[in-house]
């Protein structure tokens, strides 16, 4: 690829490959969009940066959650209504109702793919419940490895040759057209070796973003290429602020970085109670869910008693769980406690929050379509409505499914009324270069000031540092990939939090503790033509925005 002149023509890379799709992520939702898009007859290549199970899809814990019909307590309406009311506002209520109305179809797709859910009495799928849900509807497998499961049935049906896997390789930006079409990908394999891959239609399947953060769920995987990569090509992203942080993450010590193991949601949901260092109840008058309110709430009391005590870590009290039990149901927690050196039969878990999902992301209609011709979005990169200010536990593996399918879908109907037509490409596709922090400062800035608590001051900060530690790169290796699309996603990031002058959801800000009912809207991030990440005009006025 010569970037003497910053214009690579394409095919300059070293090697190049053609398909009708390209997904890029090997999870839940580019996995499930692959397996259906092969199944239409379309030409498919994944490619993924780590290994084909690297990703976040199997670390979830809890569950898909989803009604099926045969619990006559519950409706997809009251799982519609639970999605909303956790989403503080910002759900759009039709995509939402869209794609929760797929589940029973989406799980059963995937169980003919050969995943095993858990059953109880009479062989019915056995349910637990997360925060947020009024009713037992999660369905899981392996007790809490429903990620494992889920990832493990996709990947054994992706391997049977017609969904060709480039594992080990990573995407840096797309091919685009001179009307700015996506039009194929630029990657980089496992040597650095600079390639592309032509292909009418890209879908982002990348994952989250918890990386910005020195403490998270997330995998190390998870640094928001896909976000960039979208920014990058043209398209808007929305609701970027609102970073779900997970109340129950093992506390390991003070300091802890990178992965730290989750404790699911569905602890709670057998019986388990927050507490604190002095033994009172953390939920206790805070909430009418209790222990089970929505995610958003949980984390921002426990933070709130943090502050309180001074402490660094609260306690999850699961002691009213025979061994048994709690290794039948929660095998993945239990091992993690004890390989910490806690025994959660005999002792109270010491749990902390840690950033765990983006509820926002890539603006994607719930067919996967973003507003750029021949980009398409699926999972947590993308953002179609369903999550609004703060999703609901355990939907993520259902929008996966649900959306990947769509998608793939879409892509077929695209090709077959010409939208997605050979495309010439731009002659010139220049290399990208794009502005690198230093990812420990960029994550010691985002944990300390744009975590849980942000003030316009904080946010202020975060965006100097930024703004003084990025350097210009041209991104020829996968860390300055990562740290490129680390780097714009925070200042994307940023820009919307300091836009939402409000607390709502998971953007709880102390210079505005309550919720301002004007910004009951998203907000949506472009770059401008100079690279610079900007919000949209608001439909409404946005106090405080640039
Ligand atoms: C959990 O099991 O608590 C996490 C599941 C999710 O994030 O949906």
């Amino acid at each position: 690829m010569d970037n003497r002149d910053g214009c690579g023509q394409v095919g300059s890379g070293e090697w190049e490959a053609r398909a009708d799709l390209v997904v890029v992520g090997s999870g839940v939702a580019g996995l499930t969009a692959a397996l259906r898009a092969r199944e239409l007859g379309l030409r498919v290549l994944v490619v993924t940066k780590g290994a084909a199970d690297g990703g976040n899809t199997r670390w979830a814990q809890g569950g898909v959650a989803v009604v099926l019909g045969d619990t006559p307590d519950d409706s997809v309406h009251r799982h519609v209504e639970d999605t909303l009311v956790a989403g503080g506002g910002l759900c759009d209520p039709d995509a939402t109702a869209r794609i929760i109305a797929d589940g029973p179809g989406a799980v059963a797709r995937l169980r003919e793919r050969g995943a095993v859910f858990d059953t109880g009495s009479g062989g019915r799928l056995a349910r637990t419940r997360e925060g947020g849900h009024t009713a037992f509807r999660v369905v899981h497998a392996g007790g809490d490895a429903t990620g494992a499961e889920v990832e493990r049935a996709l990947l054994a049906a992706s391997r049977d040759g017609l969904v060709p896997m480039l594992e080990h390789h990573v995407a840096v930006d797309t091919l685009r057209t001179p009307a700015g079409e996506v039009a194929g990908l630029r990657v980089l394999d496992g040597d650095g070796v600079p390639g592309v891959l032509i292909a009418p239609a890209v879908l982002l399947a990348t994952g989250g973003l918890g990386q910005l953060y020195q403490a998270t769920s997330n995998p190390e995987v998870a640094t928001a290429d896909g976000v960039a990569i979208a920014l990058r090509a043209g398209a808007p992203v929305m609701d970027l602020e609102f970073v779900q942080f997970h109340p129950t993450v093992l506390y390991t010590g003070h300091g802890a970085r990178g992965r730290c193991p989750l404790v699911t949601e569905a602890v709670r949901g057998e019986g388990a109670v927050l507490i604190d260092s002095r033994g009172a109840r953390v939920m206790d008058g805070v909430h009418p869910l209790g222990d089970l309110a929505p995610r958003d709430v949980v984390s921002a009391a426990i933070t709130r008693r943090l502050a309180d005590l001074g402490d660094d870590h609260v306690f999850l009290d699961a002691t009213h769980l025979d061994r048994p039990t709690f290794s039948r149901r929660f095998p993945t927690v239990l091992a993690a406690c004890l390989a910490a050196g806690v025994d959660p039969v005999v002792a109270p878990i010491p749990v902390s929050p840690a950033a765990h999902f983006a509820c926002g992301g890539v603006v994607s209609t719930v067919d996967g379509r973003t507003r750029v011709p021949g980009l398409y979005a699926a999972g947590e990169v993308a953002r179609t409505g369903l999550h609004g200010a703060n999703r609901l536990a355990s939907n993520s593996l259902l929008e996966g499914l649900v959306v990947g399918t769509r998608a793939a879908e879409a892509v077929a109907a695209d090709l077959a009324v010409g939208v997605l037509t050979e495309r010439r490409l731009a002659a010139c596709q220049p290399v990208t270069t794009a502005p690198v922090a230093d990812r420990d400062t960029l994550q010691r800035v985002m944990s300390r000031y744009a975590g849980i608590g942000r003030d316009a001051e904080g946010l202020a900060v975060v965006g100097s540092v930024l703004d003084v530690s990025a350097v210009d790169s041209a991104l020829t290796t996968r860390r300055l990939v990562e740290d490129a699309a680390m780097t714009l996603t925070a200042r994307a990031l940023i820009a919307a939090a300091a836009a939402r002058t409000e607390s709502r959801g998971c953007q709880v800000r102390t210079d505005h503790p309550t919720t301002d009912p004007a910004l009951t809207h998203g907000l949506t991030v472009r770059l401008t033509p100079s690279g610079q990440p900007m919000l949209d005009r608001p439909t409404h006025p946005v106090r405080g925005a640039a």
